[in-house]
Formats: C-alpha cells, sequence, structure tokens
C-alpha cells in the first residue's frame, strides 16, 4: 500500500507570468504553499531554454520558500555550486546526464543543498536503484521535459508506485508534468507527495486559488477512498 503522507504542492515558474514573477510568488505563498519549483533548461539536454542562475538570485531575494531547483541541463556539476550559491535549496539532477550519479550526490550535499535525483518517461527506474538511498528526492517526470502544458502520462503511475516502495518516509517523492486537479489525485495515490504544477497554478488567474484547489482534489479522492 503506498504511504499517505501529506501532500505539497510545488509551483512552477515556468508558466508564471515572468514580467511580474514577485506577485505570482506572492499569489502562491498566500496559498499557503511551502516549495516553488524552477525549471532550469539548457536548451541542449531539453529543446527549450528557462531560467538560469540570476533568475534563482532574483527569486531569492523575494521569497522564503523552499527553492526546488529541477536542472535540465547536461552538465550539472558544473553548474550546481552557481545555483546553490544563487539560494538554490534543493538541487535536483537528472540521472540521464549523471556519468558518475554518487559522486554528483556528494558534490551537491556538500554545497549544503538537499539532493534530488529526476528520471525521464523513457528511463527505467532501476537506473536511480543505486543511488536511491543516498538522495533526499526522487522526481519522476510525467512528460518529456520541456515545456509547461503537456497531457500527463499515466504510464508513469507505475513507474511511481514502484519507486515509492523504495523509499523511506524522509524521502520525499515529486512528480512534475500535466498536474492538475485531474490527474494530481492519481499521482498521489500512487504514492506521490510532491506535486508539482505550472500551468494548472499559474493560468487560471488566481494562483492561490488554484492551489487550493489542487490539494482539496487530493484530499476530496483520500476522503472517499478512507
Ligand atoms: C517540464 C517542467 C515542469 C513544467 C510543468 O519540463 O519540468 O516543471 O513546468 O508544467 P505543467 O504543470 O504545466 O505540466
Ligand atoms: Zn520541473
Amino acid at each position: 500500500m503506498a504511504p499517505r503522507r501529506p501532500i505539497r504542492i510545488a509551483p512552477s515558474i515556468l508558466s508564471a507570468d515572468m514580467g511580474r514573477l514577485a506577485e505570482e510568488i506572492r499569489a502562491v505563498e498566500a496559498g499557503g504553499v511551502e516549495w516553488l519549483h524552477l525549471d532550469v533548461m539548457d536548451g541542449h539536454f531539453v529543446p527549450n531554454l528557462s531560467i538560469g542562475v540570476p533568475v534563482v538570485a532574483g527569486v531569492r531575494r523575494h521569497t522564503r520558500l523552499f527553492l526546488d531547483t529541477h536542472l535540465m541541463i547536461t552538465d550539472p556539476s558544473r553548474y550546481a555550486p552557481a545555483f546553490v550559491e544563487a539560494g538554490a535549496d534543493g538541487i535536483t539532477f537528472h540521472i540521464e546526464t549523471a556519468a558518475d550519479p554518487a559522486g554528483l550526490v556528494r558534490q551537491i550535499r556538500g554545497l549544503g543543498a538537499k539532493v534530488g535525483v529526476s528520471l525521464n518517461p523513457g528511463t527505467p527506474p532501476a537506473a536511480i536503484r543505486g543511488i536511491v538511498e543516498q538522495v533526499d528526492l526522487v522526481l519522476v517526470m510525467t512528460v518529456w521535459p520541456g515545456f509547461g502544458g503537456q497531457t500527463f502520462m499515466t504510464d508513469g503511475l507505475p513507474r511511481i508506485a514502484e519507486i515509492a516502495g523504495w523509499l523511506r518516509p524522509d524521502q520525499f517523492l515529486e512528480v512534475d508534468g500535466g498536474i492538475n486537479a485531474e490527474t494530481a489525485p492519481a499521482a498521489a495515490r500512487a504514492g506521490a507527495d510532491t506535486l508539482v504544477a505550472g500551468s494548472a497554478v499559474f493560468e487560471g488567474g488566481d494562483p492561490g486559488a488554484a492551489v487550493r484547489r489542487l490539494l482539496a482534489a487530493v484530499t476530496a479522492e483520500r476522503e472517499a477512498h478512507a
């Protein structure tokens, strides 16, 4: 049976209005979130560019939320120090990019950040088995990374459940891609405790209300199956 831990929403600013970022952050803070998800893309590992170190530093000046930094870049070891220096609290790298995953985990931890490992939809969970005990967080992609607003891939659900079975209670299981009021309950039921949501939070006009709606959807489903 999957653990029934409290659920947190981690809004992804990829879908926020970047020209009003501080206001967007205040809106999700008002919705009660503790984490903010920052998507860093390099145009190599994924076919898109997004934000980098200066934006993380700017966000840091405006909030005390946990900055959950998702590096979709080919060389996380090279850039992790700059992101931590800028104020990232957690650094998540992709297993597909890591030549020496255990060494990378040690490096990031040595910088004083929490460490996450992520896997793409096409990567077998077994690829992270060797380091899963060393990380603070596993991030399961339920879309191919690179763009917000894609459709949740339901074949991610058994992958979430498999990984949930490996984790200790102090480790987080995060899901990223296509989370909305319909898919969030299924991801939580499979064992996820942290749900990244970009378009579902920032594209409806009231980010704080959208966060509360997502949490309510998960809670309603849990109560229905209690
Ligand atoms: C995708 C990013 C996601 C993205 C999610 O590459 O890693 O964090 O912002 O966006 P939605 O919630 O719109 O699928
Ligand atoms: Zn992400």
